[in-house]
């Protein structure tokens, strides 16, 4: 099967990096993962993309007079990769529009919520200081509108009575870890796509994203 070039945008530790590494590396995932970049020259990730023998890349954000310099270089940078999807995987920087709409329908993100809940950060705090019962996370297509842009797959969790933000999120982790290289082994068997502002899978407009205990044993 004809595998599709990925590059990685990360700036720390990388475990999302890391689960879509192992399945490339198991032949369980048409993927090549060509590039992990990150703006942080010190993030973990950079050093699993290494032991795994992937080239890495810095563009270090400080080193930029403003946003759009720093996005002009990343473009430059990916692009030479000639990759057809890039990944945002706890890329801790806001893109501009410019760079979202240069990368328009190959730009997916995970995010640690049930979207359209809990946007931003601190949302394993958040949740549980509303009171929810239920938490999770989901990958999606990125659009100009942060932590916007159409669903994909997501994964919920029950929040039990004694939780803590540190135990959520490591929960949250665990099925990031098997929802997001589901998602991009869709995008790379063509099933998944984003046509217009929204996404499809095998065909079908995904009107909401697909719940991730129907389709865990793909
Ligand atoms: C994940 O929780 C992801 O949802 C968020 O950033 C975190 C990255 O973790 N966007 P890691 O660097 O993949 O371990």
């Amino acid at each position: 099967m004809r595998k599709i070039r990925v590059v990685v945008l990360i700036s720390g530790n990388g475990s999302n990096l890391q689960a879509l590494i192992d399945r490339q590396i198991a032949g369980t995932l048409p993927v090549s993962i060509c590039a992990v970049i990150s703006n942080r020259p010190n993030a973990y990730g950079l050093t699993r993309a290494s032991t795994a023998g992937i080239a890495t890349e810095v563009v270090n954000h400080q080193s930029y007079a403003d946003r759009d310099s720093f996005d002009n270089r990343l473009i430059e940078t990916i692009d030479s990769y000639k990759p057809d999807l890039i990944v945002l995987a706890g890329f801790m920087r806001i893109l501009t529009p410019e760079f979202v709409r240069h990368y328009h329908g190959k730009l997916m993100n995970i995010h640690p919520s049930l979207l359209p809940d809990y946007r931003g950060l601190n949302t394993h705090q958040r949740a549980i200081a509303a009171g929810e019962k239920h938490h999770g996370a989901t990958v999606h297509f990125v659009t100009v509108e942060l932590d916007g842009g159409p669903l994909i797959v997501q994964a919920r969790l029950p929040i039990d009575e004694t939780e803590v933000a540190a135990s959520l999120a490591r929960k949250v982790q665990d099925i990031e870890h098997q929802i997001y290289p589901l998602a991009i082994k869709w995008y790379a068997e063509g099933r998944l796509k984003m046509q217009g502002d929204k996404a499809f899978l095998d065909g079908k407009p995904l009107d909401a994203p697909i719940d991730y205990a129907e389709v865990s044993n793909e």
